[in-house]
């Protein structure tokens, strides 16, 4: 069930299904040139949310995996592209431009999980979603990074 503990941008989920459902109701807020930063180790739960939103807006049909090994999945939402990162792997920031990803900034909707990698090339203007182990579940916390997200953010 969803649970708002104190901050209102702060959530606990006991399933990785409640956890897609999640990214599917913050789906609906977002758009293209949006950019949403992943973040937290390793099985807290990135690619399941990524997954809740990705089968919004592109259909629940596809099979969303981690892009682990090519480092960028691109989907086609009905009226803009949907890149979904991971850049564990990326050798060094720059090979965000090569990526592709840098241009994805202003036209699609980028998910992106391990954002760290890209140093400096890490857009200011985003959402931070930070993910943890609770328990059995996990902990997702969203903070708006500029003043936009945050009156966007304010409906969930
Ligand atoms: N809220 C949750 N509660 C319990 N298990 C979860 C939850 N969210 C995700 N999981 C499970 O945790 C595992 C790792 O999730 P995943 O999304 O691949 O993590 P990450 O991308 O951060 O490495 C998966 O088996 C997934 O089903
Ligand atoms: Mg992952």
């Amino acid at each position: 069930m969803l649970q708002q503990s104190k901050n209102s941008d702060d959530f606990t989920f006991d399933t990785a299904e409640e956890m897609q459902q999640f990214g599917s109701k913050l789906a609906k807020l977002l758009s293209a040139g949006d950019v949403v930063f992943l973040i937290g180790d390793l099985g807290s739960g990135k690619t399941t949310f990524a997954k809740g939103i990705i089968s919004e807006l592109c259909g629940s049909e596809n099979q969303v995996t981690s892009p682990t090994f090519n480092l960028v999945h691109v989907w086609d939402a009905e009226k803009f592209e949907v890149w979904h990162a991971d850049l564990y792997r990326l050798d060094n920031p720059a090979q965000v431009i090569g990526l592709g990803l840098e241009d994805a900034f202003d036209h699609a909707l980028c998910l992106i999980e391990w954002p760290d990698r890209m140093g400096e090339m890490a857009p200011d203007l985003r959402l931070d979603i930070c993910f943890s182990h609770h328990g059995q579940g996990r902990k997702v916390v969203l903070r708006a990074m500029g003043k936009e997200w945050e009156q966007r953010i304010n409906v969930l």
